[in-house]
């Protein structure tokens, strides 16, 4: 029988989620967590009974530890994942994989060189109504992608940027900007995985209800490779808030979202209408993460580490590599270059 790969994970703020969902997916142990916040260290290590590091370079020390689950501020994934590929970690790393493109290359780079595997958190693309979404726009259900539209009027209290953990949010060092790096970039990653890559954008934003230095609202509008125009809104001020809502539109049908609640499904044959409708529509509940970050379900988090068990065991690609995570990035940057110069800009891939 193989042995289950041991992972540990470091900063434990979301990173709680990657425990539980190590805890609970197949293949999966957790050895052991890493904060330099003693509290939550502490805290962990109680929960979980595994072994607490408060220096992560005693943690990637350890010659038992397979793979390192990367959960700090966006701005330091880079530098952290790098010193684990290079300690030969295989990696998961939470979005956005890092702040800018050329970071992202930095680590790509390391993880190509040492072989490592790394695998990217983006939950959205885990679920199976955006799954079965993609699946049918590829086998050309909607004919050609004309229109696609995206909508986040979420709300994150002054709370959120205070306290020990909250001054790294709404920067551009460590965020990468607000409310569209940080919470949009789900948004702009399921549009992109749906409706094809983006060539370039114009965007606008600016510092509305917080007080903060990047943004707390953003508004764009997005040219995709394929010819599509779209539109792309992420805030967190909101009052009060709401749930993402998606709208693509084809030359043969559409479908709209809000939330996980599939709200319109009008392309395929009546049969596949019917069960799409009947899978993931008529969901009255609104999802709670509008307003509270910790509200995301760990149940996309735990298929992204079973895949990556997978992926070292059979040596293939994770399900999310970095080649793939990297260009809801390379789009969010575009949109912050285009508020800043006032003109479009081709999105770099
Ligand atoms: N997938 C999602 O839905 C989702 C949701 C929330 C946050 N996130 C992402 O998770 C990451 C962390 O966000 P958060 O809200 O948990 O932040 P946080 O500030 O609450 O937690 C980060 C933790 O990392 C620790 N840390 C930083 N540097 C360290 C080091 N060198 N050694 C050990 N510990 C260190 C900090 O002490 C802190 O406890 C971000 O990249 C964020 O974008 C993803």
């Amino acid at each position: 029988m193989t042995r289950a790969l041991n992972f540990a994970v470091v900063g434990l703020g979301m990173g709680g989620h990657h425990c539980r969902a190590i805890r609970d997916a197949k293949g999966a142990n957790l050895a052991a967590v890493c904060d330099t916040d003693k509290t939550r260290l502490r805290k962990t290590v109680r929960e979980y009974g595994c072994t607490g590091f408060e220096r992560y370079a005693d943690l990637l020390k350890d010659p038992d530890i397979d793979v390192v689950n990367i959960v700090t501020e966006s701005g330091y994934h880079t530098q952290m994942g790098i010193k684990a590929a290079k300690a030969g970690k295989h990696l998961i790393v939470e979005k956005p994989v890092d702040v800018t493109p050329a970071k992202i290359k930095k680590l790509d780079d390391v993880v190509k060189a040492t072989g490592v595997k790394c695998g990217c958190i983006f939950q959205s693309r885990m679920e199976n109504c955006n799954i079965m979404l993609r699946k049918a726009i590829k086998k050309g259900a909607m004919g050609r992608i004309i229109g696609a539209h995206a909508h986040l009027p979420w709300f994150r209290a002054d709370s959120y940027f205070e306290g020990p953990h909250g001054p790294w949010r709404g920067t551009w060092k460590l965020d990468g900007g607000g409310a569209l790096m940080n919470q949009g970039v789900h948004t702009i990653d399921l549009i992109q995985w749906l409706a094809g890559p983006v060539e370039s954008v114009c965007g606008f934003y600016d510092v509305h209800n917080h007080d903060i230095e990047a943004e707390d609202q953003t508004v764009a509008i997005l040219k995709f490779e394929s010819g599509a125009l779209g539109t792309l809104y992420a805030t967190t001020c909101c009052i009060p808030e709401g749930a993402q809502r998606v709208y693509m539109y084809g030359t043969k049908g559409s479908f709209s979202k809000h939330g996980s609640n599939l709200e319109l499904y009008e392309m395929g044959t009546p049969a596949q209408r019917k069960r799409m409708m009947a899978l993931f529509g008529g969901k009255k509940k609104v999802d709670a993460i509008g307003k509270d970050p910790m509200a995301v379900s760990a149940d996309g988090h735990l298929l992204i580490v079973e895949d990556l068990v997978k992926a070292i065991r059979y040596d293939r690609e994770p399900v999310i590599p970095i080649s793939s995570a990297k260009h809801a990035v390379e789009i969010a940057c575009a949109i912050y270059k285009s508020a800043r110069t006032h003109k479009e800009v081709k999105v770099s891939r």
